[in-house]
Order: structure tokens, then C-alpha cells, then sequence
């Protein structure tokens, strides 16, 4: 397991309130259900292309189990009243050697307040660190918020076309 493990950083949402951008740990679990659940039907869709609100043991324990080098996964926690929440979350999985692909999802209530674009340079710096070629990603083409993110960090349209969906890539090193 690598240092990604052990992530923690400290950035501010645009209205100042400070959030932590941290490594994923098994212990999210509630946490991390209890987000899903103040997700809307449409952020679930546009994160997972189906409107998904229930996860299957299996599929829990592959979004929560984290190698840290072929999977890794961040969490953007906030004090909601005194508590810590978990907000939105980002992960990149390696789908060949040198290449991952990225995708997110952030509580709609927090939407639009820059925790996409904190989540992406977190999790780009950690893909270049690991010595990542390049990061992919598919993204429905209604999708503008997402598009808007990743257009910052300069992914482009990848050679695979389809009409339902975007693919797009972005060399890191
Ligand atoms: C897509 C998503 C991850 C982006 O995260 P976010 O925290 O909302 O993004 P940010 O606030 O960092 O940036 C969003 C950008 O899109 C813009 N935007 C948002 N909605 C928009 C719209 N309908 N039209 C045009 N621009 C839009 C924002 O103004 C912002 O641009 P700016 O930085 O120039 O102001 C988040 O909205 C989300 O979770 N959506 C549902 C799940 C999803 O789509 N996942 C992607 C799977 S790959």
C-alpha cells in the first residue's frame, strides 16, 4: 500500500469553509451510504449511467476495500453541526498498466462549490506520483458540470466514440 493511503489535505470551498480531501478508509462505510443516500437519482445516473441508490455486499466492498495503487479513492469531508461528513468522494481504478480511469460524485446540496475540481487536482497529482501514463474517463454528454471540470485539466476527446457517452483522456507524464 502506498503513502495515498494515508492522505489528508486541507482545501476551502468558495465560500471559505474549510473541507478535508482524505484517503478513503473501510471504516467510511455508514458514512459513505449515508452520502449516496442525499444524492439525487439524476448525480447517482450521471456518476454511475444507472439511477443506482442500492449496493450489493459486493459491490460495497470493492468501493471500500482500497489497494491505494490500483484503486485509489478520496473523500471530501466537511463539519456539518460539530460532525465530520463525507460529501463527495473521487476515485481512480487501473484499467491497464500505466492508464486509469477517474470518475466522481459530490452530495448535490455541495454541488458547484469547487469540490470536483479539488477532488480532480488531488487525485491528478496522486496518478502522477504513482507514475500513471494517463487518466480516462466516460461521461454522459448532458453532463456539462463534469465536462467543465475535466476541460480545466485538459482532458480531450479519446479515439473510442460512441453516442451515448463521452470518452475522454489525459496524459499525465
Ligand atoms: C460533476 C461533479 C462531480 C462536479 O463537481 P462539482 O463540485 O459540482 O464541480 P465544481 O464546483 O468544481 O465545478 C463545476 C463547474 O461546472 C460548472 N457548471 C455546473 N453546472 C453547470 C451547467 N449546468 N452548465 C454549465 N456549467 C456548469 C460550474 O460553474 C463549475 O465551473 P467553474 O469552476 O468555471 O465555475 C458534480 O457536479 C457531481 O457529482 N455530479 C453528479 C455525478 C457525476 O456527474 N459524476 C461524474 C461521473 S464521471
Amino acid at each position: 500500500m502506498s503513502g495515498a493511503a494515508d492522505y489528508s489535505a486541507v482545501e476551502h470551498l468558495r465560500d471559505g469553509r474549510p473541507i478535508e480531501i482524505r484517503a478513503l478508509r473501510p471504516d467510511d462505510r455508514a458514512e459513505m451510504l449515508a452520502a449516496v443516500g442525499r444524492t439525487s437519482t439524476q448525480s447517482l445516473r450521471r456518476r454511475f449511467f444507472v439511477p443506482k441508490k442500492v449496493f450489493s455486499e459486493q459491490e460495497l466492498a470493492f468501493f471500500l476495500n482500497i489497494d491505494f495503487e490500483n484503486h485509489v479513492a478520496l473523500v471530501a469531508q466537511i463539519d456539518e453541526d460539530g460532525s465530520p461528513t463525507i460529501v463527495a468522494g473521487g476515485r481512480y481504478i487501473v484499467v491497464q498498466p500505466g492508464q486509469a480511469e477517474i470518475a466522481f460524485v459530490v452530495v448535490d446540496a455541495y454541488q458547484g462549490q469547487g469540490i470536483g475540481t479539488i477532488l480532480m487536482r488531488h487525485l491528478a497529482v496522486l496518478a502522477c506520483d504513482a507514475g500513471l501514463n494517463e487518466l480516462i474517463a466516460e461521461v454522459l454528454p448532458e453532463n456539462t458540470a463534469m465536462l467543465k471540470v475535466f476541460g480545466k485539466f485538459g482532458f480531450r476527446p479519446s479515439s473510442k466514440r460512441e453516442p451515448q457517452v463521452r470518452h475522454l483522456t489525459m496524459r499525465l507524464n
